[in-house]
């Protein structure tokens, strides 16, 4: 489904130098896979997400996306952005249906869809609010819910519960493990949790600090459905503790081990 081959990609700055963000990234996602990115702060977790949804094309290397060279923004494909990014002058509804107009698509055909939506991530009757009257939670739901609109079989997610109290995010988690369940699409979410990246993939990808590659990808073999009290077992430790160990050359500083 996705497929890295020795991407890099360099940014010219306005001083006039120039920034490796990702070097030599390999990378491969299978249809249906859920996979986690981890890494410090700055090691181009952005850039690689930029760079699959086409917002951004790679300075070396091919991106494919169902095999095909990715050159430009894809509907197959829905993103969640690392703040919910909702316009403050759309209701609700208006902005979860954002896509569907950008897409030029039949509004008719997906307003009972953003509904449905809405009320699997619990945002039944918030259709006509504003943005300003949700919690930060509840935007970020909206967020979901305009990123899985028109139905696109990836989903890209940067850091979506990054600015929420645990609780919410441990919520949210097993929403939106419920969706992927219910929808089978192919997700890569980065997070900066490593319980967070155990407890929702099937894989996580260890990134290296900047310039960005990848340095390890872990198989997580734990059951599904997952449930919270998972987390307080031996293997998931196992698999906490090995993650932090690729980490460790990181200052701590720039990373939020755990939620
Ligand atoms: N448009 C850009 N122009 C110049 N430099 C950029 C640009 N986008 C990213 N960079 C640089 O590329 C590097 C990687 O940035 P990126 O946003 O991908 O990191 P990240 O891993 O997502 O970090 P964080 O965890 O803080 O969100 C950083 O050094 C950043 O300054
Ligand atoms: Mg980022």
């Amino acid at each position: 489904m996705i497929e890295l081959a020795g991407v890099s990609k360099v940014f010219p700055t306005a001083s006039g130098e120039r920034v490796l963000a990702l070097h030599d990234a390999n990378l491969s996602v299978k249809a249906g896979e859920f996979i986690c990115v981890v890494g410090a702060s700055g090691c181009g977790k952005t850039t690689l997400l930029r760079l699959i949804a086409g917002l951004e094309s790679p300075s070396t290397g091919t991106i494919k996306v169902n095999n095909a060279i990715q050159t430009g923004p894809s509907e197959k494909i829905g993103i969640v952005f690392q703040d919910p990014t909702l316009l403050p002058w759309r209701t609700v509804m208006d902005n979860v249906m954002l896509p569907i107009q950008v897409l030029k698509l039949d509004a008719r055909r997906f307003r009972d869809r953003a509904k449905e939506l809405l009320a699997i991530v619990g945002l039944d009757g918030f259709a006509n609010k504003y943005p300003h009257e949700l919690s930060g939670g509840m935007r970020q739901r909206v967020a979901i819910a305009r990123a899985l609109v028109h139905d696109p079989a990836m989903l890209l997610m940067d850091e979506p519960f990054g600015a929420l109290d645990a609780m919410t995010r441990d919520q949210l988690n097993l929403e939106l493990l419920d969706i992927w369940a219910k929808t089978r699409k192919t997700v890569l979410l980065i997070t900066h949790s490593i319980t967070e990246s155990v407890f929702l993939a099937d894989r996580v990808v260890v990134m290296s600090p900047r310039p960005g590659r990848v340095v390890e990808e872990i198989a997580i073999e734990l059951p599904r459905p997952r449930t919270l009290d998972m987390i307080n077992s031996d293997a998931f430790g196992a698999y906490v503790r090995h993650i932090r160990g690729r980490l460790t050359n990181v200052p701590a500083a720039q990373l939020q081990v755990a939620s």
